[in-house]
């Protein structure tokens, strides 16, 4: 199978052409060290910019634009209902150049631009809105309190909800101008500061989200945007002694490493994982959704999202039906440049992602696996993979345990309910999961019994700004959006009156 090709859109032609450099306290700025490196478009291989390669010099320098306009600036004299309305107008900008960040996030991760138009932008656009009311919401308590030693004595106790201070972000190349919305709104909406280190393979939305958020009129030095690699900038973010707390989405893995750095000045952490995320089908449930809606679980964004239905689980009975329907609906799928009107799945991120895909590939085979359908690459420059179903797969083999991250997915049969909460929950992550039966009252049990910290009944991969999305197990630490995200910016603080 060819992939499908297409050309660039003109109007992205200015942007891409302009300089990709740093925001820092309000101003765009070349790295310390004057390096650069390239941007790749996914889809043809080839170097579409050269963005700045920020390291620690760099992170020091944004963070001290973020310490100041956290103490002294304009942003922490500012009323809940301004700070409201600028985050707001950032949910406006946005989604007025919808289309054009759309394009950006096809030609630098790859994904459809039908699918960034509808989703990754009105997405993002909504977690602004949905944080900019917020502000005016955030409130502590009044404590009734009964002092043991202090007989008769009377006290005015409250508490206060303040904004943790100078915060460090690190994203991933996903969704990345999404992942950027998610940690920077409800940030902005708790009145801290940030320094946002982007993905090195994803550099460009948010340079263009940095100029739109300078546009809503957001002070100088609340956010900083960094773009370099995360040995170096991300590293010097984590460890950085005057950052108040780091959020992290990433893998598992460098989660493990921001814990560890995060232990020089003992910041705050949140942390957003990886995932093995199953997805049960019970023979009682409508086929005609399920199986569409678990190719799509596992196929959507081609595998790279931390919640992919990975692991499918399917009742005996109909194991043959739904694993055929699957191949079949990986069969209509459209592998192909993310720009071209027919393509329905665009190309891994990197060649990085595209040779840890292809190895576990190989891995599956050589194990034993069998692929219904996929298991290849199409014949291209670009680092496509054709979507894959395997089948003839067991629990401990590695394309069943270890986060893939590309569309691949292990589809196994189970007999029983109890069997299959036991396999299901085996797993060091515990993102998500799905479960589509007819039977509500076994939806609800199974989904009580799920050990993650989301779970899709009759549906999958259902986000909205207002529902909270974060991992049990090694999936993470906190929650992403509704008001719970905003644990993860504000510290309670405790007043206590004597009357
Ligand atoms: P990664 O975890 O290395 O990268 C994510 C972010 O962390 C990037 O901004 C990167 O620059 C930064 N980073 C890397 N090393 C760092 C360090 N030592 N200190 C601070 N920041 C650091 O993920 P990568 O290498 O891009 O992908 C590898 C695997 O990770 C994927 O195959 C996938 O399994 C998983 N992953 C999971 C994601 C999720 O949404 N949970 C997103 C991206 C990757
Ligand atoms: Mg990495």
């Amino acid at each position: 199978m060819a992939s499908v090709v297409a050309s660039i859109p003109d109007t992205i032609a200015p942007f891409l052409s302009s300089p990709k450099q740093l925001l820092i306290n309000g101003s765009w700025c070349v790295a310390q060290s004057g390096k650069t490196f390239e941007v790749v478009n996914p889809a043809t291989a080839s170097v579409i910019a050269h963005a700045a390669e920020g390291d620690a010099a760099d992170i020091d320098l944004a963070v001290r634009a973020a310490r100041d306009a956290f103490e002294s600036g304009p942003w922490s004299r500012m009323s809940p209902s301004e700070r409201g309305q600028l985050i707001w107008k950032i949910g406006d900008l946005i989604e007025q150049h919808n289309d054009e960040l759309a394009q950006i996030e096809t030609i630098d991760n790859g994904k459809p631009f039908s699918v960034a138009q509808v989703a990754d932008v009105p997405l993002s656009a909504d977690m602004f809105r949905y944080m900019a009311g917020w502000t005016t919401k955030i409130e502590g308590n009044t404590i009734p309190i009964t002092v043991p030693y202090a007989p008769g004595a009377e006290f005015h106790a409250f508490t206060l909800r303040e904004p943790v201070g100078v915060v460090g972000q690190i994203i991933p190349w996903n969704f990345p101008l999404l992942m950027a919305a998610w940690k920077l709104a409800p940030a902005l909406a708790c009145g801290c500061t940030v320094v946002l280190k982007v993905a090195e393979q994803t550099p460009l939305s948010a340079i263009r989200l940095g100029e739109l958020i300078q546009e809503a009129g957001i002070p100088e030095g609340v956010v900083n945007i960094v773009t370099g690699f995360g040995e170096t900038a991300g590293a010097a973010l984590a460890a950085h002694p005057d950052v108040d707390k780091v959020a992290f989405t990433g893998s598992t893995e460098v989660g493990k490493l921001i814990v560890q750095a995060a232990g020089t000045n003992l910041k705050k952490v949140s942390l957003e994982l990886g995932g093995k995320s199953p997805n049960v089908i019970f023979k009682d449930a409508d086929l005609d959704t399920a199986i569409p809606g678990a190719a799509s679980a596992i196929f959507f964004n081609h595998g790279q999202c931390c919640c992919a239905g990975s692991r499918l689980f399917v009742e005996q009975e109909v194991f043959d039906e739904v694993a055929a329907g699957i191949a079949e609906e990986a069969g209509k799928i459209v592998v192909g440049d993310g720009f071209h009107e027919q393509t329905s799945m665009g190309p891994l991120v990197s060649q990085e992602q595209f040779d840890r895909v292809t190895q576990y590939l190989d891995l599956g085979r050589s194990a034993g696996a069998n692929a219904v359908c996929g298991g290849d690459t199409p014949d291209s420059p670009g680092y496509f993979v054709n979507p894959t179903v395997l089948t003839n797969t067991s629990d401990t083999m590695e394309v069943v345990q270890e986060e893939i991250f590309g569309p691949v997915v292990a589809a196994m049969p189970f007999d029983t309910a109890e069997e299959l909460v036991a396999r299901a929950n085996d797993s060091v992550y515990g993102l998500a999961a799905g479960v589509w039966t007819n039977d509500a009252g076994k939806a609800h049990r199974i989904a009580k019994e799920m050990r993650a910290g989301t779970v899709w009944i009759n549906c999958y991969n259902i986000f909205d700004a207002a529902l909270p999305f974060g991992g049990y197990k090694q999936s993470g630490w906190g929650r992403e959006m509704g008001h719970e995200v905003l644990n993860n910016y504000l510290e309670t603080k405790s007043v206590c009156l004597g009357l």
